[in-house]
């Protein structure tokens, strides 16, 4: 796992944003992983610029993204489909169709998560995942536990995530305590992976990442496993690293 520690989050998103860049440069119909969350939203406002500054063609770009609360309808201000078109879609030249988000208010759960699985799979699985980290470790919404779950599927959030995400809702009574999320599997399969963490209170997580003990208390040290794995972290982020 490489780790490349930044001066700031604005250097981080920079960075960030210049590897789908070059991804996409690469490959133009580049399957994209991507995350909501505060910590992304850097990289975001950089490719928008670079879009609009030509530097980017989203035309036969292709992404999929991590994951959405279940009860959450599109429109809803605090869903990710909202969040991923206000923050990012609506300013590039992506194809609706090739936009895939898991749907939250699906009739059958169940169905929805084996089509979202299939979908990457006829995509033919994703180039370039990216990731945030919450400060339990979870990535995606793969929360700790005794057990990983590999594939898309339903999971109950924990009071840990659902103390962080409340700051976007009215009261932490209004955060669904369940959401779909890709499973670990699902992330570990993507030819690439960068993980971006930003601020103090996500320094343990990191710590416990690179440390290089596997455990599905910390979700994000299966990440040690990948290939081709990235971490982008800022200096407060990276502050408890031996
Ligand atoms: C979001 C996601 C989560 C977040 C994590 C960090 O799609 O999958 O794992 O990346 O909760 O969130 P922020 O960036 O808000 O600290």
């Amino acid at each position: 796992m490489r780790v490349i520690i930044t001066v700031d989050y604005k250097e981080m998103s920079k960075k960030a944003a210049e590897i789908v860049k070059r991804q996409i440069k690469e490959r133009p119909n580049t399957v994209l992983g991507l995350a909501t969350g505060s910590t992304p939203l850097g990289m975001y406002k950089y490719l928008i610029e670079m879009y609009k500054k030509g530097e980017i063609d989203f035309s036969n770009v292709i992404t999929f993204n991590l994951d959405e609360y279940v009860g959450l309808s599109a429109e809803h201000p605090q869903s990710y489909h909202y969040f991923m078109f206000h923050n990012f879609f609506h300013h590039i030249n992506i194809k609706k169709e090739n936009i895939h988000i898991p749907n939250g208010v699906a009739l059958d759960l169940e169905e929805e998560c084996s089509r979202y699985e299939e979908e990457i799979e006829k995509a033919g699985g994703i180039d370039l995942q990216i990731l945030g980290i919450g400060v339990n470790g979870h990535i995606g919404f793969n929360e700790p536990d005794e057990s990983i779950d590999t594939k898309t599927h339903v999971v109950t959030l924990t009071e840990d995530t659902i103390n962080a995400n409340k700051r976007f809702f009215k009261s932490a009574d209004e955060v669904p305590k369940k959401a779909i999320t890709m499973g670990l599997g699902s992330i570990m399969k993507a030819k690439k992976i960068v993980l971006l963490a930003s601020g103090k209170n996500k320094a343990k997580a990191i710590k416990e990442t690179i440390k290089g003990q596997l455990t599905t208390k910390v979700p994000s040290t299966v990440l040690t496993l990948h290939p081709d794995a990235t971490i982008i972290i800022d200096k407060e982020a990276a502050s408890l690293i031996p």
